[in-house]
């Protein structure tokens, strides 16, 4: 710790926090969500290529630049140039951080509601499956039941935040997940044997239909490996610069990465034979689709109510590590720039996302305003959802890839990527792919985009 600065425990404690921070709700409620919206198949398929494509490159580009700098998105672009436009990068990303956060935090108060729906037994025994969307459509519509909910969320995300990094955070991830993963399994199980509809489900999910190809599903797809590897934002370059020097960033890049996909892809093989089973049109579930179909799973299972309430803890838990990990990119900004305590930091910026996210709290039946803005004619979740969690992470990820790719350049990076790697075998793949590969795919998505006018 010549540095000074706080490390994590252990290589499993590094992998298991960026896992941490990567596996949430990005993964079992928009993955799912996201792909219904877009057709299935053909979405997940162009997903997987831009995870490996542009997600791992880009992955072990900001797990270097952050161990590199030991800095915060801002103050890594800084020490490596001085005073160049390249520290609005790390600006876009340190706001783009509060952005999301906002919105997906009323998304983890929701799950934690559904702990107490799950509990009481509101998921068992109801005699029709349509009955649970109209069970979300009351609780997402009370305007003070979601927004206390999102407000404690984002309190216990400073409350783990204040504690520091290995303290906070790395604790939380190393046995949970793995429980997690064990219940997404049985959800699967049971989702395949649901009958009727299970093949149509997967037929839905796993095979591609290139007919159906739009642009606007291109550009969901890429928000989506972005949104879902916490990439784009500089929350890797800030969870990077706690990493030891003796680590190795090849193989937490992959680890990171397939860990994360595997449970993305896992996510989408419980939801959709359910949801055709259950006979309900993929294109309507919208950001509740996944609170409607795993209760409704959870209800068909022996024992549902206590694995019904033991997967939302889980996921509330899986929530709360993504958001420590959006909340601390701003927070390690003012700590590092701005010389504000750990907990000062943490608090503040907590407080002026609570206020961000109210409208998307409202959004989802409160309010008939902040269901439908104006001019974009969608409610202010999915808007914020679009804007942050798509738009801007492309943005920040097309910069980054630049900068390690060209500013920055290939072989410093490779320098600090030797350190802890005795052999970086992947250099000129990671190289082409960089400079090359994600710039043009991003820049092409962007221009199919605008060609056809077809944005969210
Ligand atoms: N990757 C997280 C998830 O899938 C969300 C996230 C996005 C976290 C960007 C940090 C930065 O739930």
């Amino acid at each position: 710790m010549e540095s000074g600065r706080e490390e994590w425990r252990s290589k499993t404690g590094f992998v298991l926090a960026a896992a941490g921070s990567a596996i949430g709700l990005g993964n079992i409620w928009r993955f799912p969500y996201v792909a219904a919206d877009n057709g299935g198949a053909l979405f997940v398929l162009i997903y997987l290529g831009f995870v490996f494509l542009i997600g791992l490159p880009l992955m072990l580009s900001e797990l270097t630049l952050g161990r590199k700098t030991l800095k915060n998105p801002f103050g890594a672009f800084q020490s490596i140039t001085p005073n160049t436009p390249w520290r609005f990068v790390g600006i876009l990303g340190i706001l783009t951080g509060v952005g999301i956060l906002s919105f997906y935090g009323v998304i983890a108060g929701w799950t934690v509601g559904y702990i107490y729906k799950a509990i009481t037994g509101q998921f068992t025994n109801v005699s029709d499956p349509s009955q649970f969307a109209v069970i979300f459509g009351n609780f997402t519509g009370n305007p003070l039941v979601t927004i206390l909910l999102f407000g404690s969320f984002i309190t216990l995300t400073v409350f783990v935040v204040t504690g520091g990094i290995a303290k906070g955070i790395e604790r939380w991830t190393r046995v949970l997940m793995p429980i997690l993963f064990v219940i997404l399994i049985l959800l699967v199980i049971r989702s395949l044997t649901l009958g009727e509809g299970v093949g149509k489900g997967l037929s839905f999910y796993l095979n591609p239909n290139f007919a159906d190809l739009k642009a606007g599903t291109v550009m969901q797809a890429l928000g989506q490996a972005l949104f879902s590897l916490s990439l784009g934002m500089g929350t890797m370059i800030t969870y990077g610069s706690y990493i030891s020097k003796k680590e190795n960033l090849v193989s937490s890049a992959v680890s990171v990465v397939s860990f994360d996909t595997m449970i993305a892809l896992v996510a989408g093989l419980a939801v959709f034979p359910a949801l055709f089973a259950l006979g309900m049109d993929p294109g309507t579930g919208g950001p509740g689709l996944v609170f409607v179909i795993l209760p409704s799973i959870f209800d068909q299972i022996p024992g549902g109510l206590v694995f019904g309430t033991g997967f939302f803890i889980l996921l509330s838990i899986a929530a709360l590590t993504s958001t420590v990990s959006l909340l601390e990119v701003a927070v390690a900004y003012l700590i590092d720039e701005k010389k504000m305590s750990r907990k000062i930091a943490a608090i503040s910026t907590g407080a002026i996302t609570f206020i961000v996210g109210i409208p998307s709290a409202l959004s989802q039946g409160a309010s008939d305003f902040f269901g439908n803005i104006p001019f974009f004619h969608i409610d202010f979740l999915s808007f914020m959802n679009n804007a942050f969690g798509n738009f801007a992470l492309i943005f920040g990820g097309f910069f980054i890839s630049l900068y390690v790719g060209w500013r920055w350049g290939i072989s410093k990076a490779s320098e600090e990527i030797a350190i802890g790697s005795e052999r970086f075998g992947y250099r000129k793949m990671w190289s082409f792919t960089l400079r090359f590969m994600a710039p043009l795919c991003i820049v092409s998505t962007f221009l199919y985009i605008l060609i056809t006018g077809n944005f969210f």
